[in-house]
């Protein structure tokens, strides 16, 4: 039985050990998206982990969520970037990029007055931080099918730009109800009629821009250095589903054709049976390595449903404790 410390392989990437950074976003980019020194020393101090993902980073110039987050949308980006993949592999290390936009969770006073953006109109119910204080979310601007492929090719050009700057591929940001999300989940993506038809009803048309998104990915990096977060029942920035594990099936079984790295998993309540039933989920529909993220304020619980669901691998964020993970880690790999 593998132990936290065995070597795991993720797609094409041989890991010394079964402990993933989770992406964190630490909003040290400043104004102009740049990473920069003080980065490369955060992620290299950390690269004794098998794997960091690195923080969620915008693929469009005008989708900033938070003040101060980096991007990888020009080449001022990406240069910046290359001091923190060089810093890391310094250190012995391997770093994905985690690329995302944000969708209707931006605001337009973090991007030039531009109106954030969704696949339909509901604002979340909330406050944002901005500039100006904390402001209520904006009404989004619903997507039109015939701009899709221009999201789509945002990613397919992060993707690009990140293996420029010297990462070891990407993780997609399809969780915690960003843009792909937004799409993906029927509580705010609500499209019918001329011109929405195609990415809205059904979860066939649901899934479809993550998934075009995901092979504009794999055609730049090869499915073997891309990677997925999902989080098919948090409800994060106002987000749920009517029927997550039939949206988490289709969209697991897609993704199992493809080949991808791995598909990581972001959990609310490890104890839940709901969390149960949708990690089965996933193991069942998914033939590559599960990755599993839980929130950590119950040690006990997490080292329970970690048995009960073998997963080969496991990610930890802020506190989470070594040694939480490393009893947890008492399972098989399936
Ligand atoms: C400060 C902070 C920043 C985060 N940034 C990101 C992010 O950029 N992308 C992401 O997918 N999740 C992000 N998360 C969620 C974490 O990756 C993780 O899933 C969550 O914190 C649960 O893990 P933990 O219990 O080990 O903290 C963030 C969490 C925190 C606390």
């Amino acid at each position: 039985m593998p132990s936290l410390f065995d070597p795991l392989q993720l797609g094409a990437l041989t890991l010394p050990n079964r402990i993933v950074m989770a992406p964190l976003t630490r909003t040290r980019a400043g104004r102009s998206h740049i990473a920069n020194a003080l980065m490369a020393e955060h992620y290299a101090q950390r690269a004794s982990a098998g794997l960091l993902i690195a923080e969620a980073t915008m693929v469009a110039a005008d989708g900033c969520a938070f003040t101060g987050e980096p991007g990888i949308f020009d080449d001022a980006c990406t240069a910046g970037w290359r001091g923190v993949t060089a810093a890391v592999h310094a250190a012995g290390g391997r770093i994905q990029l985690q690329i995302w936009h944000p969708g209707r969770s931006a605001h337009s006073s973090l991007n030039g007055g531009v109106q954030p953006i969704s696949s339909g109109e509901r604002a979340v119910q909330g406050l944002i931080n901005t500039p100006d204080g904390k402001q209520p979310y904006e009404t989004p601007r619903r997507l039109r099918d015939d701009e899709l492929p221009g999201i789509v090719d945002l990613f397919r050009r992060a993707t690009r730009r990140a293996l420029q700057a010297g990462f070891d591929g990407v993780q997609l940001h399809g969780a915690h109800g960003y843009l792909l999300d937004q799409f993906l989940r029927d509580g705010v993506n609500d499209r019918n009629g001329p011109g929405h038809e195609r990415y809205g009803g059904a979860i066939e048309n649901r899934a479809r821009l993550l998934l075009e998104c995901m092979d504009a990915a794999i055609a730049e990096a090869g499915a073997d250095r891309v990677g997925l977060r999902l989080s098919t029942l948090a409800g994060s920035n106002d987000l749920r589903d009517s029927d997550p594990e039939a949206l988490l099936s289709h969209v697991a079984q897609q993704l199992s054709r493809r080949r991808i790295a791995y598909l990581e998993l972001r959990h609310m309540d490890p104890a839940l049976i709901s969390e149960r039933r949708i990690a089965a989920v996933a193991r069942q529909q998914f033939q590559g390595p599960c990755c599993a993220t839980a929130a950590s304020a119950r040690p006990a619980r997490k080292r329970h449903w970690m048995k009960a669901v073998p997963t080969p691998s496991c990610s930890a964020a802020r506190s989470s404790p070594i040694r939480t993970w490393c009893s947890a880690c008492a399972w098989a790999p399936s």
